[in-house]
Order: structure tokens, then C-alpha cells, then sequence
């Protein structure tokens, strides 16, 4: 249990600004992405998924993202195309998402 240190709530150092997009993260993307800043464990959310379907996708708090391409991900449902769904979110929201993914992402990345 030792890895279960700081921000047991959830609550990992988000401006103020940026909750707004954090929630937004946590409604949209958390069912398959990890980013503890938005509260949202990916894997965690796989046995609520219909038919325990493996969606998971890459880690944010792993892997840093410039916030081109979390447009041309939200654009284009992920890189491959095979399993994110294309526009969950449009406009200033997708604008909003990519800005807060490119703020937060890659700070798990630590030992
Ligand atoms: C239904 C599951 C699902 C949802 C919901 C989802 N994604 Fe994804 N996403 C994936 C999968 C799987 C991949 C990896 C495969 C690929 O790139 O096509 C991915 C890839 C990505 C990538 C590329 C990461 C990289 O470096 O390869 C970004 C950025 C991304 N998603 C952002 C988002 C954002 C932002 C949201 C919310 C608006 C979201 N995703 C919602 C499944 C999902």
C-alpha cells in the first residue's frame, strides 16, 4: 500500500482553472485513460464496461502528450482508430481537454 501516498481523495494539485476541465476528463475519457489529476483510473472503470471489454488506453500520467495531439486524438479517436471513439468532444471542450491532458500528463512518470 505504500504507493497509495498523496491526494488519497483525488484532489492532485489542480488549479482552480482547471477543474472544470478535469471533471470534463473524468466524464469523457476516464472510462479509459489514467490521469490522477482528473481523478480517473482507466482500468479501474473495465468491469463497469458492457461485456468487460478491454478499452484501456495509454496512461496520462505515464506518458506525457503534447496538445496537438490530444486534438488529433480526440479528432480522429486515438492514433489507430481502432478503439477510442472519434469526437467525444468537440469544439472549445476539445480545445479545453487538450490544453488540461498537455498540463497534466507525464507526472507519474517519476520512480
Ligand atoms: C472507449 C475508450 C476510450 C475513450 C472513452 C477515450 N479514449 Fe483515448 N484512447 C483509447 C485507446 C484504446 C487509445 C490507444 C489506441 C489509439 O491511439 O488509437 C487511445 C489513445 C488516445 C491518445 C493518444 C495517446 C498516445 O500517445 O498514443 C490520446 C491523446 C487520447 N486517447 C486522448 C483521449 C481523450 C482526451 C479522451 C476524452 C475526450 C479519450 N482519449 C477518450 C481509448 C479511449
Amino acid at each position: 500500500m505504500a504507493a497509495a501516498v498523496a491526494g488519497c481523495g483525488g484532489e492532485v494539485d489542480v488549479k482552480d482553472e482547471d477543474r472544470v476541465a478535469a471533471t470534463m476528463f473524468n466524464e469523457y475519457c476516464s472510462g479509459c485513460h489514467t490521469l490522477k489529476s482528473a481523478n480517473s483510473y482507466g482500468s479501474k472503470a473495465e468491469g463497469e464496461l458492457e461485456g468487460g471489454e478491454r478499452t484501456n488506453g495509454p496512461n496520462f500520467d505515464q506518458r506525457k502528450e503534447e496538445r496537438e495531439d490530444v486534438l488529433f486524438a480526440i479528432r480522429n479517436g486515438g492514433f489507430s482508430g481502432a478503439i477510442m471513439p472519434a469526437n467525444i468532444v468537440v469544439g472549445d471542450e476539445a480545445e479545453v481537454l487538450a490544453d488540461f491532458v498537455a498540463s497534466y500528463s507525464g507526472q507519474g512518470a517519476a520512480p
